[in-house]
């Protein structure tokens, strides 16, 4: 039986394990590859410090990603099947690697954040459509 995700140590692995697949998928990579060229060395602690504070609480992570996807989304357009295939890279990394409640977890606050930023990209924010 795989272990639960309990602490930073399990998280800093499935996040590296995650943007592995992402860098190398034919569907995404290029937007992280050749449109924002990310800067590992920087982005990787941040996606830590994000997730853990989504599981644990922990006030690590105060920044805003829904403002920087929609920045993105300026840059190269974004589309329901990137997310749909983020999310599908997402969840197979957790099955992967682990199981239990904070696995479960995980992918399911993934899930909804994605709804969000879907929601915001897509369809003009809670708001609703620009009529205009
Ligand atoms: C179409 C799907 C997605 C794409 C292409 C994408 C791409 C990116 C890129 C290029 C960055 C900037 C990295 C950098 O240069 O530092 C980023 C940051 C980030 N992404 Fe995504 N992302 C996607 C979906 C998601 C989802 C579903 C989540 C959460 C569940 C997420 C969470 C984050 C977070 C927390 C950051 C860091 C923002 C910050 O700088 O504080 N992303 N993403």
């Amino acid at each position: 039986m795989k272990k639960d995700i309990l602490d930073r140590a399990d998280i800093a692995l499935l996040v590296k394990n995650f943007y592995d697949y992402v860098r190398k998928n034919e569907q995404i990579g290029y937007i992280f590859n050749d449109v924002a060229k990310v800067d590992w060395d920087n982005h990787l602690p941040i996606m830590f410090d994000f997730w853990e504070n989504v599981l644990f609480h922990t006030g690590s992570y105060t920044r805003n990603p829904i403002r920087v996807h929609s920045d993105l989304n300026v840059l190269t357009p974004l589309r329901r099947e990137h997310f749909a295939e983020w999310l599908r890279l997402w969840h197979g990394t957790v099955n992967e690697l682990y199981e239990g409640p904070n696995a479960e977890r995980i992918k399911q606050r993934a899930s909804s954040i994605a709804t969000v930023m879907q929601v915001n990209i897509f369809d003009g924010g809670i708001s609703g459509p620009r009529m205009s």
